[in-house]
Formats: structure tokens, C-alpha cells, sequence
């Protein structure tokens, strides 16, 4: 992925109001080809209306999935037939754990592996009971992270000072806890303090604390009952321009949320240029009939070049999805509304949206998300919730 500055928060996060990449040759093929995919959505929309049609699809295809999905090695067929449905992710996870390590020596804003080892490092301190000496197993390359982004700091490199000083400080609080007379801490230590002529901040309170001092919220059940009822999906706005710093503060709840060892690795891609909009929200096909009254289009991206492991394949979704949620809530509570876009893994589009966002193979799109103020004249689907006695068991293990 190509290196990118700013924290994130600040204004940074959103795109300049330039036109998206027009790519102008070939404009015009992309224009038809768009063209010939919704004209080939049509024809099987109207194809599968016809009863006949529709049956013998799908009985065509439940045998074929009733033999397929029979056990493991049958399906080792589908995996072969479907390559070209699954093959651009796997592709994406390859590119990622590729440019996991091309990345470690490169200038970035922020840097995922020196934020996972700070991320164990504050799980040792807190630990119960602590061990006097923890760590040794990654203590080095932590400091060779943290040396590289320090010495990436003294250079002027735009980077993120609040990772930064996070490092500082767990690191600092790490040497002064552990037992200093162990030669891999010590050494570690040196190193560490040698770095202070890059970086020194006055700030090393970005470490463990206890949960007794922490600030209690204000916040009720019964106002987060009544928040997340409010919050419904709105396809209807008001034609008037939603607020950046409105979206930035929902920006922050939203980022509040876990993530897989902290790595936050995902990005709020946010189009308010209605041309820009326009481009972006007629790319999925779940818009559609909406989408040209949206006033402000956040694409949500996660990067799998966070992970150096395929097991984590996965995380960019899960972390994405739970700082979303907040996102949306929040942004209900500043009076403004929202509805998801679905994202499917489908070639045409993931083509469309790689050109026009400019993605790199390892950057996969989470979901859309359209925002605005809502019509207060728009319907809003009641979408009736699944009861509690469907969706919760307790202690039930399935037997
Ligand atoms: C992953 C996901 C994909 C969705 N895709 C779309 C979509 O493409 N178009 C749309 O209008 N709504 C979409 N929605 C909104 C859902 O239809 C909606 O959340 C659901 O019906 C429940 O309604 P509620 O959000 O008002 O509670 C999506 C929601 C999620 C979480």
C-alpha cells in the first residue's frame, strides 16, 4: 500500500474534493462495460421473474450444491471451478502479508507491527500476576520498530504522534517493571533510551491504568436502548450538505471500538463532492433508486497488509464492522442519519470501486455507508428485530 500521512482524525481523512480518476481512454470502455453489467442484471432479473426459469436454476443449482457441499473433498472441486470468485481474495491476501514486511522499512503514518507488540507489551503489565520478566520473545524487534519510527520522526516524516508516544510510554513503563538485570532487557533498555535524542515527549501517561480512575460516563442504559431504536437505516435525506466536523466526531466515537490488537486497520474513505458522490454511490448495487439524493458516501476500507498471518484474514471485517456501529450511533446522536450499503465480493464491482478509490490488491472494501440529514417526510422500514429466545443461549452446546 502506498505510504499515506496523517493520524486519521483530523481533516486528513477526507478525500480532496478532486474529480475520482477518470482513467479518460478508457472512460468510455469502462462506460459500456458499466453499461453491459446492468444490462446483463436486467436480463437475469427477467429471466429469474419468469417461474419456470427460476426453478430450474435453482434446482439446477441445489444439486449441485447437495453433491458439492457434501463433505471437504467434494468440495475441493467447487474451490477449483470458483477460483474466479474467490481468487481476487485470496490474491488481496497474499498482496497484504507481502506488503506486511515490504512495509517495515518503509515511511508510514502509522505502523501496525509496532502497534501489536505495545498492544502485548501492555497485556504483560497488566497481567495478574505479572511476571518479573516477560516478553523476551519480541522484545528486540520492538525496539527496532520503535527505533525505526522514531528515527522516521527526527526526519520530519508526517507520522502519528499519539502511536508514538503510546510507544514511549509502554515501552518506559515496561523497563520499569521488568527485572533490568536480565541482559536482553538491559540491552533493550539502552537502546530505548538512546532513542529519547529522536523523540523525548513530555507526555508518558499513554499506559496501564487502573479501571478505578478512569472517567465514569454519563451514559444510561436506558439512553443507549433509546439511541440504538432511534438509530434505524434512513434512505431518505434532506438535500442540504452534512457537517465534516459532525463526521469527524462520530469518527472518534467509532474509533473507540476494539480492534484485533489495536491495529485500527481500516479507513473512512468519505466523499461530500456530490459529482464525487454521485460516482461512488452508483458503484454498488445496493443504492440503487436512492443513491442520487445521498449527501455524504463514507466508504468503509479495510488494509490486509496489517497481517503477516492468512489466519487473520478476516480481522480487517470484524474490525471495521464494530467501529461502524458506534460511527452510526453517533452519528444519530448529532442529529444525523445513516444506512449501510452492502459491499459484495463481486469481480465487476470490486474493479470498478478499485479504479475509482485507487485501491491497492490488499485493500478491500467493508461496506458503504450513506449519510446525511434524514427526511423527516421519508418511511423507514419498521425491520422487526429477531426475539432475544432466538438469537440468545445460554450454556447450550449444541448437543
Ligand atoms: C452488511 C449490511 C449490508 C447492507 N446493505 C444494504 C444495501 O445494500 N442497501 C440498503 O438499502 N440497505 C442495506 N443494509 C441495511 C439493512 O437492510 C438494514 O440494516 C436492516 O434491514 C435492518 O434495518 P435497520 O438498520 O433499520 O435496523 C445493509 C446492512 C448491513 C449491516
Amino acid at each position: 500500500m502506498a505510504a499515506r500521512s496523517g493520524t486519521g482524525s483530523g481533516p486528513d481523512v477526507w478525500q480532496n474534493a478532486r474529480p475520482l480518476p477518470s482513467h479518460a481512454p478508457s472512460g468510455i470502455r469502462r462506460a459500456s462495460a458499466s453499461r453491459m453489467l446492468n444490462r446483463l442484471k436486467l436480463i437475469a432479473k427477467q429471466l429469474l421473474a419468469i417461474v419456470w426459469v427460476r426453478r430450474a436454476y435453482e434446482g439446477t443449482l441445489r444439486a449441485v450444491l447437495e453433491v458439492l457441499a457434501a463433505n471437504r473433498l467434494f468440495s475441493l472441486v467447487y474451490s477449483v471451478l470458483s477460483i474466479p470468485s474467490f481468487n481476487r481474495e485470496q490474491f488481496a491476501v497474499l498482496r497484504g502479508r507481502r506488503d506486511y514486511y515490504r512495509n517495515l522499512g518503509r515511511v508510514r503514518a502509522t505502523r501496525t507491527e509496532l502497534r501489536r507488540n505495545v498492544h502485548r507489551l501492555e497485556k504483560g503489565i497488566l497481567m495478574q500476576p505479572r511476571r518479573p520478566v516477560f516478553a523476551l520473545d519480541y522484545l528486540v524487534e520492538t525496539i527496532e520498530f520503535y527505533e525505526r519510527a522514531t528515527r522516521q520522526h527526527a526526519d520530519g516524516a508526517d507520522g502519528d504522534i499519539g502511536e508514538l508516544t503510546w510507544a514511549y510510554g509502554v515501552l518506559g513503563s515496561y523497563f520499569s517493571i521488568v527485572d533490568g538485570a536480565n541482559p536482553v532487557v538491559a540491552g533493550a533498555k539502552a537502546r530505548y533510551e538512546a532513542t529519547r535524542a529522536q523523540f523525548n515527549p513530555d507526555d508518558n501517561g499513554k499506559v496501564p491504568y487502573r479501571r478505578a480512575d478512569s472517567a465514569q460516563s454519563s451514559a444510561s442504559y436506558e439512553d443507549l436502548l433509546s439511541l440504538a431504536q432511534r438509530r434505524r437505516s434512513v434512505r431518505w435525506f434532506e438535500q442540504r450538505p452534512v457537517p465534516r466536523e459532525l463526521v469527524d466526531q462520530a469518527l472518534l466515537v467509532g474509533r473507540q471500538s476494539p480492534s484485533a490488537c489495536n491495529r485500527l486497520p481500516y479507513e473512512f474513505r468519505i466523499f461530500d463532492d456530490p459529482e464525487m458522490v454521485k460516482q461512488v454511490a452508483a458503484i454498488p448495487f445496493g443504492a440503487a433508486g436512492y443513491g442520487h439524493q445521498v449527501p455524504t458516501i463514507a466508504v468503509v476500507v479495510g488494509s490486509l497488509n496489517h497481517y503477516f498471518s492468512p489466519r487473520d484474514r478476516h480481522v480487517i471485517y470484524v474490525d471495521s464492522a464494530l467501529a461502524a456501529m458506534p460511527f452510526m450511533l453517533a452519528l444519530e446522536t448529532l442529529g444525523l442519519a445513516s444506512s449501510v450499503i452492502n459491499w459484495p465480493d463481486f469481480e465487476p464491482l470490486e474493479a470498478k470501486m478499485q479504479k475509482a478509490l485507487n485501491l491497492d490488491y490488499d485493500e478491500r472494501v467493508i461496506m458503504l455507508i450513506a449519510i446525511g440529514y434524514p427526511d423527516p417526510e421519508g418511511l423507514v422500514a419498521y425491520s422487526e428485530k429477531k426475539s432475544l429466545d432466538v438469537i440468545r443461549r445460554w450454556n447450550d452446546l449444541g448437543r
